[in-house]
């Protein structure tokens, strides 16, 4: 396991499993991730697709059954190093495999039960641009039976770690008063915030080397929403580094994980390169 300091962050190449093993016992207020959709992609192929290595990739051959103990056995480290009371936030959504549609969000809130995570919210991730095409076949055949929504949303399930009794399950409830002014929230788009529908634009895939980043800004309204600055936020398949780079600029203490190099490396880059730039705009503000 590899790991480097950048900021105020630590990032670790390897099998998340593994970091979390170097960490305590409920070092973390808040984790979010988004973790590999079943097979839907091939990440080892896709770094040396990259590097130029490989022409195209391929779907590893994984079962569903494989797929779920995978997840809950890092699941249940996760558990075991967020604080009681913190939070577990899952992106996730359905996925097509073997020509059918996999209720995968719906399957994953049993399985945090399982291990103890409470649901708390559902919110819909709408992404205003579908990729797919799907609703075109209503165009060919306008008659009933033909209905297939085009796909322009994704889950974000949030689940808590119960805390140690009832009356202090509300861990934030307990920050002193100057904590809670330095972390007031800036409310002028309410109306787009308040509701569990949030509409976000996707990333194209210029923006980012990686092949499903989410949003900077999905990372930076969880953290605002589930964490004060000073608090440590993990992102335990942090790929791109999306959960770190928000967490960063939000003077949050973070922790990210990824088994692929490429991403780590590159998640390092754009950290730097935005401390570089906080750095700047505060020399200039003194100045
Ligand atoms: C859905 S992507 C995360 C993308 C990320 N949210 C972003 O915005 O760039 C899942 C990531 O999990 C990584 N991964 C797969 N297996 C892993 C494991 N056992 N431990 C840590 N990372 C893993 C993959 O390399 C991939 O980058």
């Amino acid at each position: 396991m590899q790991i480097q300091q950048v900021g105020n962050g630590k990032l670790l190449l390897g099998d998340c499993l593994e970091g979390m093993q170097t960490l305590s016992n409920d070092e973390i207020i808040l984790a979010f991730t988004s973790p590999p959709y079943h097979n839907a992609i091939n990440y080892e192929d896709h770094v040396k697709k990259l590097n130029g290595e490989l022409g195209y990739w391929q779907r590893k051959e994984i079962s569903y059954a494989e797929y779920k103990a995978f997840l809950m056995e890092r699941f249940k480290e996760l558990y075991r190093i967020v604080q009681p009371g913190g939070h577990n936030i899952v992106n996730i959504a359905p996925v097509l495999w073997q020509g059918k549609r996999i209720a995968l969000p719906f399957h994953f809130v049993g399985w945090m039960e399982e291990l103890g995570w409470v649901f708390k919210e559902d919110i819909i991730w709408e992404k205003a641009v579908a990729r797919d095409r799907r609703s075109g076949v209503l165009f060919q055949h306008p008659y009933p039976g033909y209905y297939y929504p085009s796909l322009v949303s994704e889950y974000v399930l949030v689940f808590q770690k119960p805390g140690l009794n009832p009356r202090t399950n509300n861990i934030y409830h307990f920050r002193s008063q100057a904590e809670k002014v330095a972390n007031q929230l800036d409310l002028t788009d309410y109306q787009a915030k308040s509701k569990n529908i949030w509409r976000i634009r996707p990333l194209s895939p210029q923006e980012n080397i990686h092949p499903c980043p989410f949003p900077l800004e999905l990372a930076t309204r969880i953290i605002e929403f589930y964490s004060y600055k000073g608090d440590t936020v993990i992102d335990i398949f942090c790929g791109s580094g999306q959960t770190n780079l928000a967490a960063e600029m939000l003077g949050r203490k973070h922790i990210g994980i990824d088994t692929e190099e490429k991403y780590i490396k590159y998640t390092a880059e754009r950290l730097i390169k935005q401390i570089k730039e906080q750095d700047h705009s505060t020399i200039s503000a003194v100045s």
